[in-house]
């Protein structure tokens, strides 16, 4: 049987714990739909640059290259060398950072389901930095090709959800730039007349994600300020432990946690995996529609919905007030996949042959259509709690 290729990177800090709880959950779910995957490990971040003297070596880069997709962990102060350049170098111009409330997590303001939809190659991070005699510039490069993928990209997704885009940017103060992504994302806004949307500076924007975050369902936005934003926006949810996310590009795919390496509490088991659990299951619906193997689909949503049991059983670690360890964790939620996909191949009775392929609307569409998100999925009251809310105001 062939095997799907994933690239793994663990990282730095907390990456050697949380991922290796993901994979596990990935493996779980395999077993669950019949397809095998194949984690092929490779070195990068600040461990890599004090092993062999690249933060990114030369075989990481071959290693995704050659592979299906790629799940990475967090890296430390090596981050630009590492993610900003991975996502150069494969285009990477999706960066999708959904912000959604779980059970048994508390959220500043509950019911919360935003999709933070981040121009990921250019602006500031670029790169393009130079010193000066006493002073330092950095160049903000802002494309109408780059603004206008990502702008589609949003629009595509916020008809898959409901339908309202919030275009972020400061164009008031940064005319050229933002002016032009700005300028951009509205002629796109009226190729999709289905979709509303309202336009916000991004500082207003940073006080509305807190005051008002039920009115968010697409967030659309530049590189720097997703940056920022997907952060906040997490906070609101309940914490950087629960905030996946996916870097997309035309033809590679790249999963990992928005948080950082978290030295703080690395080493003693206090890390929550669930981030990367949840990026995980993003890559999986990602790699359905790639390779269009419908199994992968079902793989994903199956451990999303054990993470949310999980989550209604307590099982947590103590940035969520539980009590468990990251691998604790991770043995529980294993434990999870297990007995939620007992339960769906017998509800579903004999199985149907290995490798159903993805029909055309579902392949073109982003994602298993809603009568193969598994019923009582557990928690999707709670995930979907806020979809009745509009906050669709025109601007
Ligand atoms: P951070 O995200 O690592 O940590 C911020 C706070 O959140 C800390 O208090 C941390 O303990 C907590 N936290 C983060 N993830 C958690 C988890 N899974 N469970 C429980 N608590 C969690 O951000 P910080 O401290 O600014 O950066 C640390 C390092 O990470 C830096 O070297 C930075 O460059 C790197 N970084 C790497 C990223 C990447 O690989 N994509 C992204 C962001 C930061
Ligand atoms: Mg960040």
């Amino acid at each position: 049987m062939c095997a799907y290729r994933i690239a793994v990177m663990k990282g730095d800090g907390i990456g050697p714990e949380v991922v290796p709880v993901a994979l596990s959950a990935v493996e779980r779910a395999a077993d669950v739909y019949g397809f095998s995957v194949e984690f092929r490990e490779l070195a990068a971040g600040d461990s890599a640059l004090a092993e062999v003297g690249q933060a990114l070596p030369d075989e990481t880069v071959e290693g995704i290259r050659s592979s299906d997709a790629a799940l990475k962990g967090p890296v430390g102060e090596t981050a630009k060398d590492v993610i900003v350049r991975l996502r150069q170098m494969f285009d990477l111009y999706a960066n999708l950072r959904p912000a959604k409330v779980y059970p048994g997590v508390r959220p500043l303001v509950d019911g919360v389901d935003m999709l933070i939809v981040r121009e990921n190659t250019e602006d500031l991070y670029k790169g393009y930095e130079f010193e000066l005699p006493g002073a330092a510039v950095a160049l903000k490069v802002v494309t109408e090709r780059a603004s206008r993928r990502i702008a589609e990209y949003a629009f595509r997704e916020a008809e898959r959800r409901r339908r309202h885009v919030t275009i972020v940017h400061k164009s008031n103060v940064m005319q050229k730039t933002d002016g032009l992504f700005s300028r951009v994302a509205r002629e796109v806004a009226s190729s999709h007349p289905g979709v509303s949307y309202r336009e916000m500076y991004v500082d207003a924007a940073a006080m509305a994600i807190v005051r008002d975050p039920l009115s968010f369902d697409v967030l659309l936005t530049m590189n720097v300020y997703g940056d920022i934003l997907s952060d906040e926006a997490a906070q609101v949810v309940g914490g950087l432990g629960m905030a996946p996310s996916a870097n997309i590009g035309d033809s590679m795919a790249l999963f990992e946690p928005v948080h950082g390496s978290a030295p703080d509490i690395a080493g003693r088991g206090l890390a929550n995996p669930y981030a990367t659990v949840l990026s995980a299951s993003m890559m999986l619906d990602w790699l359905s529609r790639s390779k269009g193997d419908r199994r992968l689909a079902q793989a994903s949503r199956l451990i999303e919905s054990a993470v949310v049991e999980a989550l209604r059983r307590g099982i947590a670690t103590p940035d969520l007030g539980g009590k468990y360890k990251t691998w604790e964790v991770g043995k529980k939620l294993e434990a999870v996949i297990v007995e939620l996909g007992g339960q769906r191949r017998s509800r579903s009775g004999p199985q149907a042959p290995p490798g159903g392929e993805v029909g055309p609307q579902e392949a073109g569409g982003g994602g298993p259509p809603e009568d193969q998100i598994p019923e009582g999925g557990a928690g999707q009251d709670k995930v979907e709690a806020g979809r009745g809310e509009r906050g669709a105001r025109q601007a």
